[in-house]
């Protein structure tokens, strides 16, 4: 076939397969432009998934009937001007692209009245290029029909009407999610699915819980923070409430929502040591920055964008993520304060009670875990026996984990708090202890070795063997001395002081899969953070062992002094309380 030049309508279909995929990209583009145009209130209606009718109404600043015909040309907007513009987008939409691709592949029709005209226009650029006069209300209306019904290759690969059905819900609940104060209302086939009124910004609250489910918010830290010209708001799932798939992760940028990878990267790795691989932390998180500092022009569905300083917005999400974690423990029920009430039937685990904007508490006291590395023993006798040292928490009437009462069944302790009552599982809270001790360590001067009297010979697979081998580096670092010496043998020479006591084949072996399995693109520092926390199980104290109270009691000090206590190694909670409206609630009390 000789070089011919395509025409207009084919190349706007072309330009249409980029950015429309189904009936919920083009309710996208709707979206969009009814929010750039201002809208406080956006009417949607669906019918047949999409397939048959989109329409989209809002009530912003509309079109003058000479906007409506360069509204539907290819490369007209009138978000950008010039070059310039475009490294700071403040709008959604910049490309002037999305009505002639949505008009190139469905029915387009736009009704539109200027905020200053007395009446509006209607265009339908299929059968005319001139809008006619027509009623409408101060704002845009856009009806997409009979989608892809031209592109019968499109056509094909359309799900039912059911999944549209569901990828416009999905669409319409982030949109939402990201702009309280516009108002939306969703009806399908006349059914009205979703009416969410314009929330005041005090009120943004409740659209999080009715999108999100009240649980979400119940179980999630609040964060803002501000550095560097950056902001970061919103709601952080506490790693006790984390999920089987990143189904509730929802992350706005200027009020754009991204699925960013630097992004997601930063909010892996500060949830990581919180929680572990195969589950997934929910949040919702707006990130705010000059628009100069992002490019957004680098994806046709905007979704993915181009921070110019991206080591430094990394760090930024990645500090205040962690931090807002670190600190939700401590921040939980400040020292004698009553804590909100749970639900009878469903104890909160530890943290829920931190839900809401708690008061800024001061950091844990990391610094009173370091132990003096000469007087480094096994933690458990260290941790457990008394005398304890006074800790902050200690001095005040009632400790934020109240005073041990008793402990039952070798498992769980119990203790007295000033709002009820606190059970704590005693071996995920000293899972906890151990491994922020020994990251403790491992930052400050290196982990605390020492020198096994009897080396312990383990005989492994000659993969094994040379995992070791070549993992010498990342094995000193987090204070194991190993080393191999035949084709199947390896020895264990030294292990960190902290688990002296540990049986140690049985911590080279939880070792050596952890190796195995983390081998590839993993960052050597997160190799080595989940490595200490496997290590850090191997400290702890089993269950079925007696605790003196004053044992118990030094335990919940050492817990109030821990960053992350709230949930052990693995993600799950350590301790849960039952406040005495809970309680009541048990016993039926005062109904
Ligand atoms: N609901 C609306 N209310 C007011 N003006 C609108 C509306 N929808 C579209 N427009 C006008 O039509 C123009 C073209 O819209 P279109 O969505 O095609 O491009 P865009 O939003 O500028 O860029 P993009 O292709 O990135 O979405 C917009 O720039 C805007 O001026
Ligand atoms: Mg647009």
């Amino acid at each position: 076939m000789p070089i011919q030049r395509l025409a207009a309508e084919l190349v706007n279909q072309i330009a249409a397969g980029e950015i429309i995929e189904r009936p919920a990209s083009v309710l996208k583009e709707l979206l969009e432009n009814a929010l750039d145009a201002g809208a406080q209130s956006v009417q949607i209606d669906i019918e047949a998934g999409g397939l048959t009718l989109i329409r989209v109404r809002d009530d912003g600043r509309g079109m003058t009937a000479a906007d409506l015909p360069l509204a539907v040309e290819s490369h007209a907007t009138s978000k950008i001007g010039a070059l310039d513009d475009l490294e700071h987008i403040a709008t959604l939409g910049f490309r002037g692209e999305a009505l002639p691709s949505i008009a190139s592949v469905a029915a387009l029709q736009i009704t539109s009245r200027a905020a200053a005209e007395s009446h509006g226009y209607c265009l339908t650029p299929s059968e005319s290029a001139t809008p006619a006069p027509a009623p409408h209300p101060p704002g845009t209306t856009v009806t997409v029909r009979d989608l892809f019904h031209a592109v019968p290759a499109r056509r094909k690969f359309l799900r039912t009407e059911r999944t549209e059905l569901r990828h416009i819900q999905e669409l319409v609940r982030r949109v939402a999610l990201g702009r309280p104060e516009v108002g939306f209302a969703l009806t399908h086939n006349g059914r009205r699915l979703l009416d969410l009124p314009a929330l005041g910004p005090a009120a943004a609250e409740r659209r999080v819980g009715e999108l999100m489910g009240s649980g979400f918010v119940d179980a999630s830290l609040r964060v803002d923070a501000e550095a560097a010209g950056l902001r970061l708001q919103g709601w952080l799932g506490l790693p006790t409430a984390s999920r089987g798939q990143p189904d509730l992760q929802y992350v706005y940028l200027n009020g754009r929502m991204i699925r960013d990878r630097l992004v997601m990267q930063a909010l892996r790795r500060a949830y990581s040591d919180v929680l572990f691989k195969d589950r997934y932390p929910a949040y919702l998180l707006h990130l705010q920055m000059d628009p100069a500092r992002v490019d957004v022009n680098v994806h046709p569905t905007k979704h993915e964008v181009r921070f110019r300083d991206s080591r430094l917005i990394f760090d930024f999400l990645h500090r205040q993520v962690e931090r807002a974690l670190a600190q939700g423990g401590a921040s939980a029920a400040m020292v004698g304060s009553p804590e909100p009430a749970g639900s009878a039937d469903e104890p909160r685990p530890g943290g829920g009670s931190m839900s809401g904007a708690a008061p800024a508490a001061p950091a844990p006291q990391t610094g009173a875990l370091a132990l003096p590395l000469a007087e480094a023993r096994a933690v458990y006798s260290d941790t457990l026996t008394p005398p304890a040292p006074e800790g902050p928490a200690a001095t005040e009437s009632v400790p934020r984990l109240g005073h041990a009462v008793a402990q039952i069944h070798g498992v769980y302790v119990l203790a007295e708090s000033a709002s009820g009552l606190i059970l704590v599982d005693m071996h995920a809270a000293h899972e906890r202890i151990v491994y922020e001790r020994l990251k403790r360590q491992y930052l400050d001067d290196g982990v605390a070795r020492q020198p096994l009297l009897m080396p312990v010979a383990v005989s492994v697979t000659p993969a094994e063997a040379d995992l070791v081998e070549d993992s010498q580096p990342l094995l000193e670092a987090v204070g194991l001395e190993v080393d191999r010496v035949g084709p199947e043998q390896l020895r264990l020479r030294g292990v960190p002081a902290l688990l002296a006591q540990a049986d140690g084949e049985a911590l080279l072996r939880d070792v050596l899969a952890d190796l195995r399995v983390d081998r590839g693109a993993v960052a050597v520092e997160q190799r080595q953070q989940h490595l200490l926390a496997t290590m850090g199980c191997h400290g702890s104290v089993r269950a079925n062992r007696r605790l003196a109270l004053a044992e118990q009691e030094n335990l919940l000090r050492e817990m109030e002094r821990t960053p992350n206590i709230d949930q052990c190694n693995h993600g799950r909670p350590t301790w849960v309380s039952l406040g005495m409206a809970d309680l009541d609630r048990l016993f039926l009390r005062g109904r």
